[in-house]
């Protein structure tokens, strides 16, 4: 096994359950609760913006209520303090990795404190609601929508993530149910190139026969435990 020097995380939801943030597949998780078509994608957005809005208000409301965990925390740790490359590839839409410490984050699927104007493209912090659309601190146009990468849309930082994959000697899955592509295939990806690849979960994900290694538990405990495994060398 070669020597772990560069290391790539992909993180979900399973991160973030022990702080509170409902998961989107498990038993009684957002999916079940609301209908993906409706609040994901580009077309219910248009055809019900009124709805998709006050769903993304909510959310956005309810994560500046959470607090990081001890696995987020953990990470920010590993962050701090690893000498060689690190990255935390998210597929959350919380803040609760910066907020626990992280600063080698890339948000792929979006972030829900921020607000995208659709008119002039420009990015904006927002923690407050869409609903009664707001204008554009930029251009004015009321054209604000949750910055969040729905169903059809193009992950961000995809070059990035794969020229971080393509030096990584270790490539580590942390909660998340391995459903969603591009996400799902980092693993694969991650293999080929050569990195030993681990997986962190409560249950194995779909693509759980993939990982070299996989241990299965909670995040708050698996995580730091992994954590101080590495940093101990
Ligand atoms: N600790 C570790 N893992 C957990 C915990 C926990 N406390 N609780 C749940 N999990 C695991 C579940 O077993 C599941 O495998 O986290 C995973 C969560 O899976 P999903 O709900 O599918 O979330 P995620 O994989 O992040 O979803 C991917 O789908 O709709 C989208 O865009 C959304 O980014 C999201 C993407």
């Amino acid at each position: 096994m070669r020597e772990i020097r560069n290391i790539v995380i992909l993180t979900g939801a399973g991160i973030s359950a022990e702080s509170g943030i409902d998961t989107f597949r498990s038993a009684g998780g957002l999916w079940e609760q609301h209908r993906v078509e409706d609040v994901a994608t580009p077309e219910g957005f248009a055809r019900d913006p009124d709805l998709v809005l006050r769903f993304y208000d909510m959310r956005r409301a309810a994560i500046q209520t959470k607090a990081p965990n001890a696995a987020h925390l953990a990470l920010a740790e590993l962050d701090a303090n690893w000498p060689g490359e690190l990255l935390i590839v998210t597929q959350n839409v919380d803040d609760l990795h910066e907020r626990g410490g992280a600063r080698r984050v890339l948000h792929m699927h979006g972030e829900h404190l921020n607000a995208w104007c659709t008119c002039c493209d420009a990015r904006h912090r927002w923690t407050g609601p869409l609903i009664d659309r707001p204008p554009c601190p930029k251009c004015e146009a009321r054209a604000l929508r949750p910055d969040v990468v729905w169903f059809g849309e193009m992950p961000y930082h995809m070059d990035r993530i794969y020229r971080a994959l393509r030096g990584a000697d270790l490539f580590v899955s942390i909660g998340t149910s391995g459903a969603v592509y591009p996400a799902a295939g980092l693993v694969q990806n991650a293999r080929e190139l050569g990195a030993q690849t681990l997986e962190l979960n409560l249950e194995p994900s779909q693509g759980s026969r993939l990982f070299h290694e996989s241990r299965l538990g909670p995040a708050s405990a698996v995580v730091p435990q992994w954590v101080a495994e590495v940093l101990a060398g």
